[in-house]
């Protein structure tokens, strides 16, 4: 039977190729994001594959147009494998104005909205007792970050909420792979300064595709990455404020 899979953030960088690849294996995939003339165009290609592909034009940060999404998903396509929260936004705090919109907007897009994109999906997966929740981390999830503390705490909030549900759904037979990337080249990375350990999109998406089929917790890549983050975990204020 085709997977049927669900990916948020799916109209560029890793939702887009994420979506190329499990519609090149043959899976039905649901793309949502705000953008609708992206998504078209990144479904066109999923068609081309032969996928039987449904756009969705959702702010993940809407919960009534989400589990709208999700319920019309598995009505059409008669249920749910698999679930990626990806969507999510990397800007600065800018807290400097005195102003907390960004750093809200961040928190709110990166946690409620992975909370927004999976929930819906969870009693169906309890009934069926299969299905898969990924949610998009980030090596920042290890880091205070300067400049994006609302970033770095809002993958660190959604790793620690993968490990809970991973305890809590264990019984439902539901697998939670949590991802975490380091520096992907995406929209999200371009005109960045500091890219150590850079990987291609097409790169990472591999990567993320073998972790979640070898049913692994937390994917932590590239590999550098496990060696850079205890160091920089005990990188001294100054030396942090140099790569900031
Ligand atoms: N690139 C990296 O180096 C890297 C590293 C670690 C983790 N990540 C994580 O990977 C995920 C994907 O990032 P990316 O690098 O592929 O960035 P990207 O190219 O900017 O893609 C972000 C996606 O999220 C969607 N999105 C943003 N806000 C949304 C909202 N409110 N509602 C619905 N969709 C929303 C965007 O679509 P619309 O604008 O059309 O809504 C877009 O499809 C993010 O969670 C990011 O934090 C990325």
């Amino acid at each position: 039977m085709k997977k049927r899979i669900f990916i948020s953030g799916a109209s560029s960088g890793i939702g887009e190729f994420l979506a190329y690849a499990y519609a090149s294996r043959g899976a039905t995939v649901g793309l949502s994001a705000r953008r609708r003339d992206k998504l078209e165009e990144v479904a066109e290609k999923c068609r081309d594959f032969g996928s039987e592909t449904y756009v969705y034009q959702v702010d993940a940060k809407d919960r009534q147009v989400s589990k709208d999404a999700a319920d019309d998903f598995m009505e059409k396509v008669g249920g749910i494998d698999m679930v990626i929260a990806n969507a999510g936004i990397g800007n600065h705090d800018d807290i400097i104005n005195g102003d907390a919109t960004a750093i809200n907007d961040i928190l709110e897009t990166n946690i409620i909205g992975v909370t927004n994109t999976l929930v819906p999906f969870i009693p169906s997966m309890k009934k069926q007792k299969h299905g898969i929740l990924v949610p998009i981390s980030s090596v920042a999830s290890f880091l205070a970050v300067p400049y994006h503390g609302g970033y770095s705490a809002s993958k660190i909030a959604i790793r620690v909420i993968a490990d809970s549900w991973r305890l809590t759904l264990y019984k439902y037979n539901i697998q939670i792979t949590t991802i975490c990337p380091g520096f992907i080249e995406t929209p999200m990375t371009a005109g960045q300064k500091y890219r150590p350990f850079l990987l291609p999109v097409e790169t990472a998406v591999e990567k993320i595709v073998r972790a979640i089929d070898r049913g692994k917790k937390t994917f932590v890549f590239p590999w550098q990455m496990k060696i850079i983050i205890p160091i920089v975990r005990i990188m001294p204020g100054w030396l942090m404020r140099k790569f900031s």
